[in-house]
């Protein structure tokens, strides 16, 4: 069968591990070439060796999200080297645990630079780039957080819920156009960040990063008149609509 995303570029921020590790593997094992965006220039080699292996392409690109410039210089690199962007994955996120009273305003404002403002950063830098695509995707990753509110996680909600709004804004600017925007809004997957955040959680009943890429690569290979604009997953084990 031929390769559903051969010729096209798609850029994941996050990849160094978890689900924007899972992403870029599913993406590239259907031809897309993968540019692997995060600070761990360990982790990014890791995952590029997973991609090789799984028979793609990747390049890496060591970024600080916190840093405009670094940003804007991850999307000079795809212009230069590549020339062309189909598919953004704003994937990159951080949490912090703690009741609201006893969260510092550097905490809050790590989580809304990370989950808010870079993806807010990436697209406007990333859109001359995306314009030119015959069909272009942007899929920004939130939470079950961005939607509801969660006790001692009012930085990490509030920075999602502000990327569901600008998600959601952006969507209706691009409308008409060949970008489209759409939106992803996981429970529990079993990653390094679960871990953290919720340890409470049995791990046989976490989402695999895989499901979450499963659905990425429905979202980008989707022909048709249908579109989904946004994602609720949630474990099997929780509540609908958590
Ligand atoms: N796991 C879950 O249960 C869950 C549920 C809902 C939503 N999500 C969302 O899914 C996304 C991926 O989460 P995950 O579970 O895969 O988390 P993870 O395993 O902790 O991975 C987070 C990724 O973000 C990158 N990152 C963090 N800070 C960065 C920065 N300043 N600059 C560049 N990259 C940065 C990390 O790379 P470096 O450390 O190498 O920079 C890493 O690749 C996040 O947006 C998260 O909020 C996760």
């Amino acid at each position: 069968m031929p390769k559903r995303l051969a010729g096209k570029v798609a850029l994941v921020t996050g990849a160094s591990r978890g689900i924007g590790r899972a992403i870029s593997i599913a993406l590239a094992k259907e031809a897309a070439q993968v540019v692997l965006a995060a600070r761990s220039r360990r982790g990014l080699r890791e995952t590029a060796e997973q991609v090789k292996n799984a028979g793609g392409k990747a390049n890496i690109v060591v970024t600080d999200l916190t840093e405009e410039d670094s940003i804007k210089n991850l999307v000079t690199v795809i212009g230069k080297n590549l020339g062309q962007l189909d598919i953004l994955v704003n994937n990159a996120g951080i949490t912090h645990s703690a009741k609201l009273e006893e969260t510092a305003t550097a905490d809050w404002d790590r989580c809304f630079q990370v989950n808010a403002r870079a993806p807010f950063i990436l697209c406007r830098e990333a859109l001359p780039l995306l314009r030119k695509a015959a069909a272009a995707y942007i899929i920004n990753i939130a939470s079950v957080v961005g939607i509801k509110g969660y006790p001692l996680q009012s930085a990490y909600t509030a920075s999602k819920h502000a990327l569901r709004g600008m998600t959601t804004s952006l969507a209706e600017e691009l409308k008409g156009s060949k970008i489209r925007v759409h939106l992803l809004c996981p429970g529990g997957v079993d990653t390094e960040l679960v871990q953290r955040v919720r340890p409470d959680i049995r791990k046989e009943d976490l989402i695999q990063p895989q499901e979450i890429a499963e659905l990425v690569l429905y979202l980008v290979t989707h022909k048709g008149n249908a579109v989904v604009d946004e994602l609720h997953i949630r474990r099997a084990a929780s509540s609908p609509w958590f």
